[in-house]
C-alpha cells in the first residue's frame, strides 16, 4: 500500500474522503497545515519537488558530515544531565539533543529549541476535540517565528538548509512553502527519535550483557538501533485513501476507503523474520518498515539513526551503570499512531573513567 502510489494517496480523493496519515484526521488539521503546505499532506509532482529539494540535506553522505556536530551536542547534553541525581530521558536528554541538532542544521536560530519542538508536536498529536488554547498559541507563535526566519534567510542567506531552500527549485518555493517544510520537519523529528532513544536505553538497562557487547564493539551499535526500529515500533502506522478499487492481500478495497498500515504487523511478521519477537542484533541489514516506505518514507531516517547511535555510544563510553525506574515510566496511552514515552526517569549509578571526546 505504501509503495503503490497509483492506487493509494495521502490526500483526500473526493468530498467524502478525508486525507492525511491518521484515522481519523486530527480535528485541528487546519491549524497544522495553513495553506496546506505540509508535504506529508500532499502527493504527486508537488511532493516530488519538495522531496527533491530536501533529500540531499538528509542523505547518508550529509549525515556522515554531521557526525562530529551530533557527537558534540550529545556530549554537551550528557555533561548537563551527569550532574543531576535523576533526569528524564525524553525531556532532559533526548529531546534537547534531537531539537538541537535539527535546529542547527535547518538554521532555525532558536536558543533553546526543545520546548518549542515539543509544544508544536504536542499540537500535532493532540486528538482532543476541544481546543487547547495554549498549544495553539505556541503553534501559532512557532509558525510565525519560522516565517520570520525564512524571510531573513532569503534576504541574507547563511550556511543552513533554510537558506538553501530559498535558492532551490530555481528560487520558486514561496516563503509559506518553506515554512511548511520546516514545520513538517519539526513534527517528524520532535518525538520520534527521542522515543527510540528511550526505548533503547530502557531495554539496555536490563541487558548488561548487550551493554558490554556494544561497548566492546561499538560498530555493532548501528545494528542495535536498526533492530530497535523493527522491534520497538516507534511508528505504529500510517493511513492512506484508495484512489481506485484495488485488491490487497485478498481484501477488496474500494475507491475512497481509508486504509491503515499497521507497521508492527510487517515488522513482526514471522514470514519475514525468524523468531520475530526476539531482539536480535545479528539480523544485520534485513529491511524493516520502521520509517515507512514509498514516496513518503521518512526524510530523517539517516539522521535519527545517527543521533540514537551517538547517544548510546557516548553513554556506554561514559557511564558504567544506570537505572530506570520502570514504575515511573509513562508512555502515551493512545499508541495507535506513535509509541512514545512521556516520562522515563533515569539515574546514573556509576561513571567510567573519563574518555576524551
Ligand atoms: C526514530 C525516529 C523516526 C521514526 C520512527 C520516523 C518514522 C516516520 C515514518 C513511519 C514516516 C512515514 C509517514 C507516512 O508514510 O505517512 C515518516 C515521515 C517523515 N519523517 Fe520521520 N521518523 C523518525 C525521525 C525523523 C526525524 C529525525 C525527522 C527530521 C529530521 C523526520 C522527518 C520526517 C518527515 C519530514 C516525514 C514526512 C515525509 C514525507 O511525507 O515525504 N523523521 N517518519
Amino acid at each position: 500500500m505504501l509503495q503503490d502510489s497509483e492506487s493509494f494517496t495521502i490526500e483526500a480523493v473526493d468530498s467524502e474522503t478525508e486525507g492525511g496519515s491518521l484515522i481519523p484526521t486530527p480535528p485541528k488539521a487546519a491549524w497544522l497545515s495553513p495553506g496546506n503546505t505540509l508535504f506529508n499532506f500532499f502527493d504527486g509532482e508537488r511532493h516530488e519537488t519538495v522531496r527533491a529539494a530536501l533529500n540531499p540535506h538528509f542523505s547518508r553522505r550529509q549525515v556522515k558530515k554531521m557526525e562530529g556536530a551530533i557527537k558534540s551536542k550529545v556530549n554537551q547534553v550528557l555533561d548537563q544531565v551527569s550532574s543531576m541525581p535523576e533526569f528524564d530521558i525524553i525531556y532532559d536528554l533526548a529531546s534537547p539533543i534531537v531539537a538541537g541538532v535539527v535546529n542547527d542544521h535547518m538554521g532555525f536560530g532558536l536558543e533553546d529549541p526543545a520546548p518549542i519542538f515539543r509544544a508544536m508536536s504536542d499540537q500535532s498529536h493532540d486528538k482532543k476535540a476541544e481546543v487547547d488554547d495554549q498549544a495553539i498559541v505556541t503553534f501559532k507563535d512557532g509558525w510565525i517565528y519560522i516565517g520570520e526566519v525564512v524571510r531573513a534567510r532569503r534576504a541574507e542567506p547563511r550556511d543552513d538548509v533554510i537558506s538553501a531552500l530559498t535558492l532551490a527549485n530555481d528560487g520558486q518555493f514561496t516563503d509559506l512553502e518553506i515554512q511548511g517544510m520546516c514545520i513538517n520537519i519539526i513534527f517528524g523529528a520532535a518525538d520520534t527519535a527521542a522515543a527510540l532513544t528511550a526505548h533503547s536505553l530502557t531495554f539496555l538497562a536490563d541487558r548488561p550483557d548487550l551493554r558490554a557487547q556494544l561497548r566492546d564493539d561499538p560498530r555493532q551499535i548501528p545494528n542495535f538501533v536498526r533492530e530497535g526500529l523493527r522491534y520497538f515500533n516507534v511508528a505504529m502506522g500510517v493511513a492512506r485513501s484508495a484512489k481506485r478499487d484495488v485488491e490487497l492481500g485478498g481484501a477488496k478495497i474500494h475507491k475512497g476507503d481509508r486504509v491503515f498500515a499497521l507497521l508492527p504487523s510487517a515488522n513482526l511478521d514471522p514470514a519475514r523474520y525468524d523468531h520475530p519477537d526476539e531482539f536480535d542484533i545479528s539480523r544485520g541489514a534485513l529491511p524493516h518498515l520502521g520509517f515507512g516506505s514509498g514516496v513518503h518514507t521518512c526524510l530523517g531516517a539517516g539522521l535519527a539513526q545517527a543521533i540514537v547511535v551517538a547517544v548510546i555510544q557516548a553513554l556506554l563510553e561514559r557511564v558504567e551503570t544506570y537505572s530506570i525506574d520502570t514504575a515511573k515510566v509513562v508512555g502515551n496511552p493512545d499508541k495507535s499512531f506513535i509509541n512514545l514515552f512521556h516520562r522515563a526517569p533515569m539515574r546514573i549509578e556509576s561513571f567510567r573513567e573519563p574518555v576524551s571526546h
